[in-house]
């Protein structure tokens, strides 16, 4: 159940919950936002999405303003650019004060844009896997009566195809609210060394912080470190469905988990703060969450793996029909299946075969 009141966490760290959906078509998916506030220093990391989830935060702000917070310097940092994370960056003209900064990492941003706008995004998403497998015959039932049609149009013209996909796929979601101040992109080309505790990693500074890249849900996924609470914001690096799109990366997810268990085994991380779900304390509890999340992509990338070679199948469809029908893992990943959740069984099992050289994206992909 989703509290509407902000959760104290640990002294400057608020959780403002956010909602999973079961059904992408009607409901929104809403990430939580972290609300820290460090000296003169307020930090949203995931402003999420959504008008409620934006008068919650809106009237924390107020509430603070009015008890005489004394910010100087506020950060808006997007954990990545989905939907649910990058739409309520407004919230920066709200706080209101004389060096707003609003970041995402240059992977989330095309054409000086961020990719936070539902129709677009939806429909970039549905081009990439349509790319490597017929997207409108690889839903369930009964999304399948729905979107079957769509393959026909597809036939004729995938750019109408992938456009009414868009409209039904974003329905749910609102436009997003962005504000006056724009979104800087993160780029890679000003990565610095940091030294954490020992640990060699390299990233951005941001005040006492650091912002790690973590990609593999998206290449445009970052975490945000907090040495001083010893807290880990990881927005989706853990969500249950990655890599979720084509741009994702199984190989990536695992070494961002990898980075995070090397902090958490050096004791820099024991909070780990994800963008859905519960909070996670104490250096075993995160270590053995990690773990569960590597052995999972492990064991997904060797299943897939497994049956295409004894099998030779390289139709993703078909190869994502036979696992489903053997593994007891990709059984529930189908129950899983969007518009339930946010999960693309055929884009984990295409990723498998792409990163390992099995399928070339382009005119291997069938
Ligand atoms: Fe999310
Ligand atoms: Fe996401």
């Amino acid at each position: 159940m989703t509290t509407a009141q902000p959760q104290p966490i640990r002294d400057g760290i608020l959780l403002f919950e956010g909602k999973i959906s079961r059904n992408l078509i009607m409901d929104p998916m809403v990430s939580h936002t972290y609300f820290l506030e460090d000296g003169d220093q307020v930090i949203l990391f995931d402003p999420s999405c959504g008008k409620e989830m934006g008068r919650r935060i809106e009237e924390h702000i107020r509430t603070r303003q009015r008890a005489s917070a004394s910010w100087k310097r506020a950060t808006l940092l997007a954990g990545h650019s989905h939907l649910d994370h990058a739409g309520n960056f407004y919230l920066a003209d709200v706080i209101d004060v004389p060096e707003t900064r609003v970041y995402v990492h240059e992977a989330g941003i095309h054409d000086g844009k961020v990719m936070n706008d539902p129709a677009p995004f939806v429909r970039a998403v549905a081009r990439d896997s349509n790319e490597c497998y017929n997207l409108y015959l690889s839903f369930y039932f009964p999304y399948n009566l729905l979107l079957t049609p769509l393959a026909l149009v597809n036939l004729f013209s995938s750019e109408l195809a992938s456009r009414i996909f868009a409209t039904l796929g974003s329905l749910a979601f609102e436009s997003p609210r962005d504000g006056n101040t724009s979104p800087e992109p993160i780029k890679e080309e000003e990565k610095i060394d940091l030294n954490l505790g020992g640990v060699k990693l390299r990233g951005w500074p941001l005040g006492n912080m650091m912002i790690l890249p973590t990609p593999g849900h998206s290449p445009c996924s970052v975490s945000l470190f907090w040495p001083e609470k010893k807290a880990l914001f990881i927005s989706d690096a853990d969500w249950i469905g990655n890599p979720v799109f084509l741009k994702g990366s199984v190989r990536d997810c695992i070494s961002s988990f990898e980075m995070m268990k090397t902090l958490a085994h050096a004791g820099q991380v024991d909070l780990l703060l994800p963008a859905h779900g519960p909070v996670k304390e104490g250096t075993r509890s995160i270590l053995s969450h990690l773990d569960s999340h590597v052995r999972r992509l492990e064991t997904l990338r060797d299943e897939v793996l497994r049956l295409h070679h004894t099998s030779g199948i390289k139709d993703i469809r078909r190869l994502t029909k036979a696992l489903v029908r053997q593994s007891p893992l990709f059984r529930m990943l189908k129950g899983s299946n969007f518009p339930r959740f946010v999960c693309f069984v055929h884009n984990i099992v295409t990723l498998c075969l792409l990163e390992e050289g099995v399928l070339q994206k382009e005119p291997a992909c069938e």
